[in-house]
């Protein structure tokens, strides 16, 4: 609310507000409220609001998303971590707490690959959420790998670049406890219709699924068998509308398949593992 703003800065805050709001901003109060706190000067905060209304997205202007309470770096042309991946986060802690104490790792705690990580919200939560765990995490495209680096590092991760598998050390094969996955799944014709946001500020590497939106998912089930640990889990994050279609990708990858959904979140999992 507008009245916990100190007076002196009350009527910039107002201006910022009805500027954003006139651009379209639905939390155009919220928005304002970040923006006037990370502006250095006056001139800094007009560039911020002026490059917003043109429509970028709020997180790349600040350099930041909050997700799961956390700071994560995000930088330009890096897929902003969305609210509802925080249940894909809590599936994944609360299974590798599990895991906890079944497997010894040098780090004390399960060994957790962010897959198609992005600026490695996934990871960094997880590993967060966990406590000690030995975290890694890859991705194809060079902007999220170096953003991923520096978010990973807060919790002593590793990045690798490359095509999913491709990327990690061999080393990990069969000792993965928790590999999760928030992979592209937007089918390539829906793409146009994305909001502007992601539509323009996002690459298309990061969103597009292919002609059904599942395409990296089939290929993600398909190798995971070769890194999971016997008793690991696969965590890949869904559309309630493609949810079956992603089920039965890791049913034909030979993993068991259970399907998680929450209302709070509007969000769906699919979790699989070895023992069907
Ligand atoms: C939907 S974004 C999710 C990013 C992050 N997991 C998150 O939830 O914020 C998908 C990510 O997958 C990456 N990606 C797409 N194809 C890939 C591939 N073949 N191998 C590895 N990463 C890939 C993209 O670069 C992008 O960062």
């Amino acid at each position: 609310m507008s009245t916990s703003i100190p007076g002196s800065t009350r009527l910039q805050f107002d201006t910022v507000v009805a500027r954003l709001r006139a651009a379209g901003c639905v939390f155009a109060e919220d928005e304002a409220r970040l923006l006037v706190a990370d502006a250095a000067t006056p001139a800094v905060l007009a560039a911020m609001v002026d490059r917003r209304a043109a429509g970028v997205p709020l997180e790349h202007i600040l350099g930041w998303a909050e997700f799961c309470g956390l700071r994560i770096a995000v930088d330009p042309g890096v897929f902003v971590p969305r609210r509802r991946t925080e249940f894909l986060v809590q599936q994944a802690a609360a299974l590798s707490k599990q895991s906890m104490g079944a497997r010894s790792t040098p780090a004390g705690g399960p060994v957790v690959v962010d897959m198609c990580c992005g600026s490695g919200a996934v990871g960094v939560a997880v590993a967060t959420a966990v406590g000690r765990s030995e975290l890694h995490a890859a991705d194809i495209d060079p902007a999220a790998v170096s953003c991923a680096d520096r978010n990973l590092k807060t919790v002593g991760g590793r990045v690798y670049q490359g095509d999913l598998y491709a990327a990690l050390p061999d080393s990990l094969r069969g000792r993965v406890d928790i590999l999760v996955a928030n992979a592209p799944y937007v089918p390539t014709e829906e793409i146009g219709m994305m909001p502007p946001e992601a539509r323009l500020f996002e690459p298309a590497v990061a969103l597009d699924g292919g002609s059904d939106g599942l395409d990296l998912q089939r290929r993600v089930a398909a190798g995971a068998p070769g890194w999971l640990a016997p008793d690991g889990r696969l965590l890949i994050e869904t559309s309630d509308r493609q949810a079956l279609g992603t089920v039965d990708i890791f049913r034909r990858a030979g993993l068991g398949a259970r399907l998680v959904s929450s209302d709070e979140w509007s969000a769906t999992v699919v979790v699989g593992s070895q023992k069907i």
